[in-house]
């Protein structure tokens, strides 16, 4: 990019993720990991950039979780906010601010923006009839009800959109609708609500985007546009009647709030003024218009593929018909990651759930960061497995950029460390052509991220460790350290070069891996800085380095087996055909116990009345259970496992003689039995068929 062009300022967003649920390895390849290397590109250039995400906690999405586990929203989004924002944190998703939509400043200027369009007559409103669930006085909109898709039969599309063919429905499309909450057909009802004239800004839209997005924006992305804009738009409802969301300000409006998908990208806005606030930062800076437009932030959206009508139609309608507003400069949207030859799914858990695979491979977020993004869904649907997973550490990873790391230890065979003094190496051509080609790859490391080809950014990142592999592989120093000492002190001074800008360029790509190799090159404390990388010289002569450490450690099969077995049994308990787990994975036999050790446990047969999450503990639910011999309270580690709603009526098997104990303030009073297979799935242990309760276990 010409620097006469470079925009004084960037507003870089990622789609807020929904607060009712743990983020998975396709939304991190979806909207975060590119955002994220794009922000890094971008300081490590010294630009000016606000990176902004936060939770989305109103919608459907939430209050039907919360109903369902018999919880409040509140208590859902709190729980799912906190763990979500902490996983970023420890992936090194690096946001400078990560707010909340349940924030009374986002409430403020999501309120702020529709009295706006309201005062500017851009709404209009409408009365009509809507579905009405009558066993829970309820109005049902978006995902409160579900039928049979009219364009492809889908049999459960929901009331906004067909997730089978990607059509945006009206809850009245829908053919025989159900309620969502009492699972029976609803009633129509009249109701008002502020309709946003999106066929008013049809000819802005076709200008704005059609001509001046063609060719810049990804194809997928203009061409979902470019459909919708065809197909002709029509008003839209910004409100709804909900009890969970952002009031309608307005004063007939009681019992409205504004539609999710109003309030959620004004999310963005609101994070930047909280950010702003806090670090002495002007917001209108990254989000309105300049009086010269070449000090308009540049503003681009990271999202997934389902989100591109909202980023692209909706949110830049609302933008310029509010007025003063900067547009989306690009949003490069990506298509889906799938899991092992299926879609990634949350209901039925066929997914990698980033927070575990944090606890479980630690120190490997880099590993990840790469794989997702070698695989990154930018163009089509791409897909993740174990195997490949494992393949791209040990053959790219350790092979390629560990070992030419590795290879420092040369420094220390031969010079105690230092970065030996390159005699004559004007006149090397070998070691020229290296450094040239050096600067041709950093340039197109450059021009990749640029223009949002993140996937091959990464791949030229990893040519200059196969340059650097294959320049020592030729030139053999171990061979020359005896008759050539001259010219060994040019090749590693060259590749120590090379492994430099590796360190300065991983802060893009494996931010972790970079500290390592910047401390292994001991320059740790040096400012990383894109500059320095125009230098043929970014390590001089003399300087001290330490023995490199082992940076991608080999991953074993078994490793990948564990978390394949899992996938496995998710699969077999949905599909309810649970067998016999391994032999080699069955747990060591205990110490023998006496006949009189075993009888002296009361264990009985129960059934779940109730159960519940416990609160601020992730992996606890607590039970009323009813053990024939009294009801009683006990609190199991099993949140993971079961959800509080399934485990309901459910007969289990009961130690009813154990000592209470309190656990994060609740007495459990007993303790439940389950089995656990070789994938650490829990099952409930319970008789063949019902029995009284109270039966006794002998
Ligand atoms: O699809 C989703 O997960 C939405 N929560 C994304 C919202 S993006 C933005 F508009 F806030
Ligand atoms: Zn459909």
């Amino acid at each position: 990019m010409n620097e006469n062009t470079i925009p004084k300022r960037y507003t870089i967003t990622s789609a807020l993720p929904y607060a009712n649920g743990p983020l998975h390895i396709g939304h991190i390849a979806g909207a975060y990991l590119p955002a994220d290397i794009y922000v890094r590109y971008l300081r490590l250039r010294g630009r000016d950039v606000a990176f902004i995400c936060g939770s989305d906690e109103h919608g459907a999405a939430i209050t039907l979780r919360a109903k369902k586990e018999g919880t409040t929203p509140r208590a859902i989004i709190d729980e799912y906010h906190e763990l979500n924002k902490a996983t970023f944190e420890r992936f090194g998703i690096s946001f400078d601010y990560y707010h909340r939509t349940s924030e009374p400043l986002h409430h403020e200027t999501s309120q702020g923006f529709f009295k706006t369009l309201f005062e500017k007559g851009e709404f209009v409103e409408k009365t009509n009839e809507q579905y009405f669930d009558e066993e829970h006085q309820q109005f049902l909109a978006d995902r409160y009800i579900t039928g049979e898709c009219p364009k492809c039969s889908h049999p459960s599309a929901y009331g906004d959109q067909c997730e089978n063919c990607g059509s945006s429905l009206s809850p009245t499309d829908l053919i025989n609708p159900i309620s969502t909450l009492s699972g029976k057909p609803p009633v129509l009802r009249e109701t008002t609500h502020w309709y946003l004239q999106l066929d008013k800004y049809q000819p802005w839209l076709e200008e704005w985007l059609l001509e001046g997005k063609k060719g810049k924006w990804k194809k997928n992305v203009y061409g979902q546009c470019s459909s919708w804009l065809k197909a002709g738009l029509h008003p839209r409802a910004m409100t709804r009647d909900l009890d969970w969301g952002v009031d309608v300000p307005l004063e007939n409006a009681e019992g409205k709030k504004l539609y999710v998908w109003l309030d959620a990208p004004i999310g963005y806005v609101s994070a930047t003024k909280q950010w702003a606030k806090e670090n002495g930062k002007d917001w209108e800076l990254y989000w309105k218009e300049q009086e010269d437009p070449a000090d308009n932030a540049r503003l681009i959206h990271f999202i997934g593929k389902d989100n591109i009508v909202f980023h692209c139609i909706i949110f830049p309608a609302i933008l310029h018909a509010h007025e003063g507003y900067i547009l989306p400069d690009n949003v490069p949207a990506n298509e889906f990651l799938n899991l092992e030859g299926d879609k990634l799914s949350t209901s039925r858990n066929w997914a990698v759930w980033l927070h575990e695979y944090l606890d479980e491979f630690p120190d490997k977020e880099d590993v990840l960061r790469y794989v997702l993004l070698s695989i990154a869904p930018e163009t089509k649907d791409s897909e993740f497995t174990w195997d490949d997973y494992r393949e791209r550490n040990n053959s790219e990873l350790a092979n390629i950029l560990g070992n030419l790391v590795n290879r420092m230890k040369l420094l220390h065979k031969y010079y105690g460390g230092l970065v030996p003094h390159p005699e004559g190496i004007e006149e090397d051509t070998s070691a020229q052509g290296v450094l040239d080609e050096l600067q041709v790859l950093i340039g197109k490391v450059a021009e990749n991220v640029e223009s949002f080809r993140f996937r091959d950014a990464q791949t030229e990142f990893m040519n200059i460790a196969r340059l650097g592999n294959k320049y020592l592989t030729d030139e053999e120093p171990w061979k020359k350290w005896k008759t050539d000492p001259e010219a060994v002190a040019r090749i590693l001074y060259s590749s120590v070069q090379l492994i430099a800008a590796l360190g300065i360029l991983a802060k893009i790509f494996l931010p972790r891996t970079a500290d390592k190799i910047l401390d292994i090159l001991n320059l740790s404390a040096f400012p990383v800085d894109w500059k320095n990388l125009n230098s043929r010289e970014l390590i001089g002569a003399g300087h001290p380095t330490k023995v490199p450490e082992v940076l991608f450690p080999r991953i074993e099969e078994e490793v990948i087996q564990v978390q394949k077995d899992r996938l496995e049994a998710n699969k077999k308990v949905k599909e309810g055909e649970v067998q016999d787990q391994p032999q080699a994975q069955v747990a060591p036999a205990k110490e023998e116990i006496t006949f009189d050790d075993f009888q002296s446990m009361d264990i009985r047969v129960g059934t779940i009345l109730e159960a519940a999450k416990v609160k601020k503990a992730d992996k606890l639910l607590q039970f009323v259970v009813d053990t024939g011999l009294d009801q009683r309270t006990i609190v199991s580690g099993v949140a993971e496992h079961f959800t509080p709603e399934e485990m309901v009526g459910k007969q289990v098997t009961v130690l009813v003689n154990l000592k209470p104990r309190k656990i994060r303030g609740v007495e459990s009073q007993g303790m439940i039995l389950f089995a656990e297979d070789s994938a650490g799935k829990l099952h409930i242990v319970n008789p063949e068929y019902a029995v009284m309760k109270g039966s006794v276990v002998k």
